[in-house]
């Protein structure tokens, strides 16, 4: 029974994409669709959450009784996140956050310059969950996804150590209908002292089981 197991408690959650303006009319993305991050906002609502959603550009309905904030860059999920993460109890990191951005955004709409190659030079974005897990003040308990195709859990477990995580969520984004844009997933809960996995299933179902796992290392803190 998940009802009410979150009552009280503030928890912020980003999902979706992030997209990162080329010139005025083209950008660099990726598949995510937002389904995952919005499961778990729903999810955390209907336990008795207080809800804070940012999301990037998805074509999904905010659920019931969430608070939702619209960004578009990663930068602009930054400056969210981090204003919202101070106020949270409980963090949780599901966006596929461009890892770069175009270093110098054209102005005007870009032209092919005859036969020869372009080169877009990429800087680097912040890293947002890393930041929040960093803060020193008011940090919340913070979880992390890790979207891998090969050597997950190892990648994981990296992710978890270097980003200084309390919960990391492994996705294998390379198994068919599972991870961006399916309705099912799977995933493999690591944190510094245990293991969980959690079989194919709804993504629905999925976050209640990822909530009440979150909610039981959260409660032991
Ligand atoms: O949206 P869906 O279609 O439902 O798909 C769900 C999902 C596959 C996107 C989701 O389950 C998932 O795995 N989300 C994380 C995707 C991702 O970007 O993973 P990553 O391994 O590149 O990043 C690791 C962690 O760092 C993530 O928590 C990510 O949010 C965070 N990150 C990454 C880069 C960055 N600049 N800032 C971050 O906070």
């Amino acid at each position: 029974n998940t009802e009410r197991q979150l009552n009280n408690i503030k928890v912020t959650i980003t999902a979706g994409p992030t997209r990162e303006a080329i010139d005025p009319v083209r950008y660099i993305s990726n598949h995510s669709s937002g389904k995952m991050g919005f499961a778990l906002a729903a999810q955390a609502a209907a336990m008795g959450a207080e809800v804070t959603l940012i999301s990037g550009p998805v074509q999904l309905a905010t659920p019931a009784g969430v608070t939702r904030i619209d960004v578009t860059s990663a930068q602009q999920m930054y400056d969210a996140a981090m204003a919202q993460a101070v106020q949270s109890d409980i963090f949780i990191g599901c966006a596929a956050v461009a890892d770069y951005r175009v270093a110098q955004i054209a102005d005007e709409k870009m032209k092919k310059q005859g036969d020869s190659a372009l080169e877009l030079k990429l800087v680097q974005n912040p890293d947002i969950i890393a930041s929040v897990a960093a803060l020193s003040q008011n940090r919340p308990f913070t979880v992390g996804f890790a979207a891998e195709t090969q050597n997950i859990l190892q990648y994981a477990q990296d992710k978890l150590n270097r980003k200084k995580l309390d919960l990391i969520c492994a996705n294998d984004v390379s198994a068919q209908h599972l991870g961006f844009n399916s309705d099912d997933n799977a995933v493999t809960l690591l944190w510094q002292h245990g293991q969980h996995s959690l079989p194919v299933q709804s993504k629905t179902a999925l976050a209640s089981a990822i909530l009440l796992q979150i909610k039981q290392l959260f409660s032991a803190k």
